[in-house]
């Protein structure tokens, strides 16, 4: 049975959030085609509209691992060195190859913002190799035209054309945390 979470307390549109607007808009969670359950837009969203802010007060450190119950599939690492344990809805998000949304850090706040225009009832979608590093890979099934199939987490992995479409989604803390490559890549990027 699906979930209603309204991602916004109020039912009016409103710019508290860092300058962010935000729409009344709310989120389920409901069975994928792609993996599990998933995030599913409840409205129609524009591209640039924020989806949903996250909840990133959870972290997992030494002092306070993962409690019983607690999926190590549900941990977001950050560049910035946090490892956070995500809330719902934003836990549920399936990665696609050609993702309807991108992460957007402001203010130190975490948000979904839609990549294109979403309709009601589609899945939200993340690249998980945009801000991600690290020697994993995994098998694919997000089912869209581009999808890559063998998907690696190291972004620097994706070829190169798709490494500069996804610059301007790259946080400003990965971009700290790897300065050179992605220096290195803007070269390539306007040489073309
Ligand atoms: C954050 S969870 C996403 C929510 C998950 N569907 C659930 O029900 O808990 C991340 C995990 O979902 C699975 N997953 C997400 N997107 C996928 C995809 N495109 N293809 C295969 N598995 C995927 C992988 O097992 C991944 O480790
Ligand atoms: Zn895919």
């Amino acid at each position: 049975m699906a979930r209603t979470i309204v991602a916004q307390p109020s039912g009016r549109p409103t710019k508290a959030y860092n300058g962010l607007a935000m729409d009344p808009a709310s989120v389920v969670v409901k069975q994928s085609p792609i993996h599990g359950e998933g995030v599913f837009a409840a409205t129609d969203f524009h591209e640039g509209d924020v989806i949903l802010r996250f909840d990133d007060s959870r972290l997992v450190t030494d002092e306070n691992p993962l409690r019983e119950g607690e999926s190590i599939l549900h941990c977001a690492w950050l560049p910035d060195g946090r490892v956070v344990y995500a809330q719902e809805p934003e836990r549920y998000t399936n990665h696609s190859c050609d993702p309807s949304a991108y992460i957007k850090e402001a203010g130190g706040v975490r948000y979904f913002v839609a990549r294109r225009e979403i309709s009601a009832g589609e899945e939200i979608t993340i690249d998980y190799s945009i801000d991600n590093w690290g020697d994993v890979w995994w098998h694919c099934d997000c089912g869209s035209a581009r999808c890559r199939e063998t998907v690696y987490n190291d972004f620097f992995r994706l070829p190169l054309e798709i490494q500069i479409e996804y610059l301007p989604y790259l946080t400003q803390a990965y971009r700290e945390r790897f300065r050179e490559q992605v220096e290195e890549l803007e070269r390539k990027a306007a040489r073309r």
